[in-house]
């Protein structure tokens, strides 16, 4: 296998360019998915039937249909549906955010469900709305449990955003695929962009695991 590092050396800006598009768009796609997905989640243990069913249906879609398949849904579609075609960009942070907020709905909804219930009986007895017992009792108690999945989730996220490239937004693979194509070398095209992918995943779960330690309820002695 001869590898020629200079192609990688003339290719590096688009690599690391790309690299930073991926994370800029994960990251932007994670804090949108956290939002929709805290919604969907609410919906999800309201006692409202219509909200119930209408949360669930949203997880069950987006869960059980491929991501791709969703990106080229949206990218697409959009022509047909408003009469003018979306940016790249557009398209895939929609894509991505909505089928993130399905994923994160359900971190949220195991997380507020984790919370005893007693908290919520304790908070309306005591004269509370359901409504300010959520927001003031349980919610901050499930932030806490939920940054861990919440941080998998950004991991997972990270690569799931490759899917991306197949409509050309220019981030890490789609770099890959721009070497690809310019040199026809598959070693010095696709090699940087694992290693990138790697370092990225690497750092973050580092993050991750240093922040659950950090925010871990220490046992009473
Ligand atoms: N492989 C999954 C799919 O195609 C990826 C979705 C993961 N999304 C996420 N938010 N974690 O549907």
């Amino acid at each position: 296998m001869d590898f020629k590092w200079n192609i990688v050396q003339d290719y590096a800006d688009l690599f690391l360019v790309g690299g930073w598009t991926t994370v800029k768009v994960t990251a932007i796609s994670v804090m949108i998915g956290t939002f929709i997905g805290l919604f969907i989640a609410l919906g999800r243990l309201s006692h409202l039937k219509p909200l119930r069913w209408l949360a669930t249906l949203y997880t069950d879609v987006i869960r059980g249909t491929p991501l791709l398949v969703q990106i080229f849904i949206v990218h697409l579609g959009a022509p047909k549906l408003i009469g003018q075609s979306l940016p790249a960009m557009t398209s895939g942070l929609i894509a991505l955010s909505v089928n993130s907020g399905a994923y994160v709905a359900e971190i949220f909804r195991a997380g507020i469900q984790s919370i005893d219930k007693g908290q919520m009986e304790a908070s309306r007895s005591l004269g509370m709305t359901y409504a300010q017992a959520m927001r003031f009792i349980i919610l901050p108690q499930a932030f806490r449990r939920v940054i861990p999945p919440l941080g998998n989730e950004f991991i997972a996220m990270l690569k799931d955003s490759s899917l991306v490239s197949v409509i050309s937004l220019p981030e890490l693979t789609m770099a890959g695929r721009t070497v690809l194509g310019s040199t026809a070398r598959v070693w010095e095209a696709w090699l940087p962009v694992a290693a990138i992918y790697l370092t990225l995943t690497l750092v973050f779960s580092r993050v991750v695991a240093w922040y659950e330690e950090k925010l871990a309820v220490k046992p009473h002695r």
